[in-house]
């Protein structure tokens, strides 16, 4: 065979292959582990709040349900924030002095609502649905974590794809009974293959693409 190249380039062309090779590893590697990182997930961020509200002493503490602030959970897209009207419904009577609820005084007497800042947040192209979940046995514990004991609130979980799609190839370990929802510590009771049967959840349908990337 004629030789095409000189033999010191065909020296020189390998260390310059085998040491790109090792680089684009090297880079793929930074990447997975950034990728999956807690700072690029948002996992475990704690965004200031316009008041430091504590789901621990009202959950956890005084044992308000989630649906009496996040009203559209178990029947819309959307869990939904309270509005001031909502806390007022107490603290019309209680802490009516506290120097940290002034924003939410100030927010009825200007007519003017609070904004909060997201926790969560998936990217524009990915399809959510609370009631789907809520309604089919996932609790909010699930993805949300141990609210009950956050004074402020983060984001317990990865929120990745990789995480959705480990619980819709296997879900029954996740499900729970429809009263048991809101609960906070609830451990399952090893009924969840008669609940699959029950929720009629078909476990192949909700892998593919289109379920999530509409
Ligand atoms: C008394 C009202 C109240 C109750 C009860 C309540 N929450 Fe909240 N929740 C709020 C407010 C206000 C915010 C926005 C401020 C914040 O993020 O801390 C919020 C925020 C959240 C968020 C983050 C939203 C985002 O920005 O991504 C989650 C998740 C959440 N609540 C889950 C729950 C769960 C689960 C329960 C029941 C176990 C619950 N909440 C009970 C008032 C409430
Ligand atoms: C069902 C009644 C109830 C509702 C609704 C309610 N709160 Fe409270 N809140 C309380 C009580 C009771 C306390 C005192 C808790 C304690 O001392 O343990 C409290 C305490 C607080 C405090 C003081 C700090 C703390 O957590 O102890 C803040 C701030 C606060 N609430 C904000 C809010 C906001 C904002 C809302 C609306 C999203 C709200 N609350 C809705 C009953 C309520
Ligand atoms: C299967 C996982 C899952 C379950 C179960 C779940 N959530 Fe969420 N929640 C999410 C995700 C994901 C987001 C972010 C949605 C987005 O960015 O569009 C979110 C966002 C929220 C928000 C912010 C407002 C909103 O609607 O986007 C609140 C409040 C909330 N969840 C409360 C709850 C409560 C209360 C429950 C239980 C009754 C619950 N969630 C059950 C995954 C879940
Ligand atoms: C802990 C378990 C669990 C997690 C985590 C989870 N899901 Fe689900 N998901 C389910 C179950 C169970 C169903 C209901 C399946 C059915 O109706 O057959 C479902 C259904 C859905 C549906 C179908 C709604 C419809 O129109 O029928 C969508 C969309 C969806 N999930 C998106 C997500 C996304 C996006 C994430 C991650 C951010 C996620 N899920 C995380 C268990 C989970
Ligand atoms: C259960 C919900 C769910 C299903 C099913 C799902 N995805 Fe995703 N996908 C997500 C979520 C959530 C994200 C955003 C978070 C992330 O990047 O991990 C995402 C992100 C992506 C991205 C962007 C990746 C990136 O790094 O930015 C691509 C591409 C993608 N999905 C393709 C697919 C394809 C192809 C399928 C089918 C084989 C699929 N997805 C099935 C939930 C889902």
């Amino acid at each position: 065979m004629p030789q095409i190249f000189h033999p010191r380039i065909n020296g020189l062309t390998r260390i310059l292959l085998v040491g790109g090779a090792l680089a684009l590893l090297a880079v793929a590697c930074v990447a997975y582990f950034v990728d999956r990182s807690p700072y690029l997930t948002g996992q475990g961020a704690v965004p200031e709040q316009p008041v430091p509200f504590s789901h621990e002493h009202h959950v956890g503490g005084l044992g308000i349900d989630c649906r009496y602030c996040h009203t559209s959970v178990d029947r819309s897209t959307f869990a939904g924030l309270p509005d001031t009207y909502t806390c007022m419904s107490c603290h019309s009577q209680l802490w009516t002095n506290a120097q940290m609820l002034a924003p939410v005084r100030e927010s009825l007497k200007q007519d003017r609502p609070l904004v909060w800042v997201r926790v969560h947040k998936l990217p524009d192209f990915v399809y959510f649905n609370h009631q789907a979940h809520v309604t089919r046995g996932i609790g909010c514990e699930s993805c949300h974590g141990r609210v009950d004991r956050m004074p402020l609130m983060r984001q317990a979980k990865p929120m990745t794809m990789q995480w959705c799609l480990d619980c819709h190839r296997h879900p029954a370990t996740a499900l729970r009974p429809k009263d048991r929802i809101t609960a906070m510590g609830y451990a399952p009771a090893g009924n969840g293959d008669a609940l699959l049967h029950q929720y009629r959840i078909h476990t192949d349908r909700i892998t593919e693409c289109v379920i999530c990337h509409r």
